[in-house]
């Protein structure tokens, strides 16, 4: 069975403790599982273990440094943002005390500082150590903030005696880390609407007016959903996809059909995740069997708009919650903002299409989200399930508890 954690982005953080080297273990666990992981070393963590073990581990750059940005981005925020989880083991004393205390002096506190990701610390420690009131006070302070602390067991220490702050073994630690995942169900009592693929407009018997939409990105949102806790009807266009087999599936053909699934079913929903590529348009007139070309040497197709279903979503929204999809090919963040504010969206999703790695048919996708704050977060090119998770985020942000 396939793990949660498969094409997960784990960011590691290794601190300053002799159980450093079991850093590496936990890499190799959690890439077996699917994960990606990117090592996050402090400077302390160097002393014991060598950062090239990691990055080979996890084929990934060891991350250092709060001050050297990459491509001008700064690790800090690129790495909070990525992560969807955040797992510090070990975790010394020191820097469990300043997560507790809101200090971000060197990367790996600034990263934890800059995310919403989980984030789960393995504490690792002298018995002495760990049984200071003031790490204990510590780590009552960073569960009452929602962080997860793996309590430490008793055991064979670095210092040779016996006694309670070994770091529990890395295949627990990836357990936990897979239960957090696993348990993230945010959309619990939710349902939500998404639409998938291209719709097709017959010409005659045998063409139609459609587009590239593979249905890809509609039905990661689904399966997203799903594993989030919400319940979903996904209705979705022609598409060569298998529909996770826990959504409420209907597969529709013409925009118009489209339409009067999602019109059936809006007032049930919280939220419609309107990812279709709907066509425009529709032949004002379909040839009843095959259109002959030695009937004519040219051909006039009569256009007449489709419904915009999204338009009329928004204008009948109440308190659902609504998020558009819009593929551009210039002005993307101006062309967004119309868009969201013209059809009364919550958030919009964007594509550039000319971009290498975004728009139809591939796996992977680069977006730019507006919310209706005015707020844009650029995603570059990541996984259609990476892009729906970074959705789903934003459906969280924005929704009234
Ligand atoms: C040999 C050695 C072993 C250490 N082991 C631990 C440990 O297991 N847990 C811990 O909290 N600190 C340990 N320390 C102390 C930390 O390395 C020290 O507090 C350091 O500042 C932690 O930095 P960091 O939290 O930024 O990684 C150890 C220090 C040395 C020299």
């Amino acid at each position: 069975m396939s793990s949660v954690l498969k094409d997960r982005n784990i960011v590691l953080g290794v601190t300053g403790s002799i159980a450093a080297y079991k850093a590496a273990e936990i890499v190799r666990l959690l890439r077996k599982r699917g994960a990606s992981v990117y090592p996050l070393m402090t400077q302390a963590a160097t002393h014991f273990v060598h950062p090239l073990t990691l990055a080979s581990l996890a084929a990934q750059e060891v991350a250092l440094d709060l001050f050297e940005t990459k491509q001008g981005r700064m690790r800090h925020l690129s790495l909070a943002e990525l992560a969807d989880l955040v797992l510090i083991a070990p975790a010394t004393a020191n820097v469990m005390g300043k997560i507790a205390h809101g200090i971000a002096d060197d990367l790996l506190t600034t990263a934890v500082m800059a995310t919403r990701a989980p984030v789960v610390l393995a504490p690792a420690m002298d018995e002495a150590m760990y049984e200071n009131p003031v790490v204990q006070a510590n780590m009552r302070e960073l569960k009452s903030r929602g962080m997860h602390i793996i309590d430490p067991v008793k055991g064979q220490l670095a210092s040779g005696e016996v006694g309670k702050g070994r770091m529990v073994e890395p295949q627990k630690i990836v357990d936990y880390a897979e239960g957090v995942l696993q348990s993230r169900q945010d959309f619990a009592g939710k349902l939500f609407m998404v639409t998938a693929g291209p719709t097709r407009e017959a010409l005659d018997k045998v063409r139609f007016i459609s587009s590239y939409s593979s249905g890809k990105m509609g039905y990661a949102l689904a399966e997203e959903g799903i594993d989030r806790g919400s319940r979903i009807i996904l209705i979705s266009g022609p598409s060569s996809l298998l529909p996770p087999p826990q959504a409420e599936f209907y597969s529709v053909e013409t925009a118009l059909e489209m339409k009067k699934r999602v019109m059936e079913r809006f007032s049930e929903v919280d939220g419609v995740l309107m990812a279709a590529a709907v066509s425009d348009f529709r032949a004002k007139r379909v040839f009843s069997g095959k259109i002959k070309k030695n009937a004519c040497t040219s051909l006039r197709l009569d256009l007449v708009q489709n419904p915009d279903i999204l338009q009329e979503l928004g204008r009948n929204k109440g308190d659902k919650f609504l998020v558009g999809f819009c593929a551009e090919t210039s002005g993307l963040k101006e062309k967004a903002k119309e868009k969201l504010e013209e059809k009364n969206l919550d958030l919009i999703v964007a594509n550039d299409i000319t971009l290498e790695g975004a728009g139809f048919g591939g796996d992977t996708n680069v977006v730019l989200l507006v919310g209706k704050d005015g707020e844009a977060i650029s995603l570059d090119r990541r996984s259609k399930r990476e892009v729906a998770r970074k959705i789903w985020d934003k459906v969280k942000e924005f929704m009234p508890t």
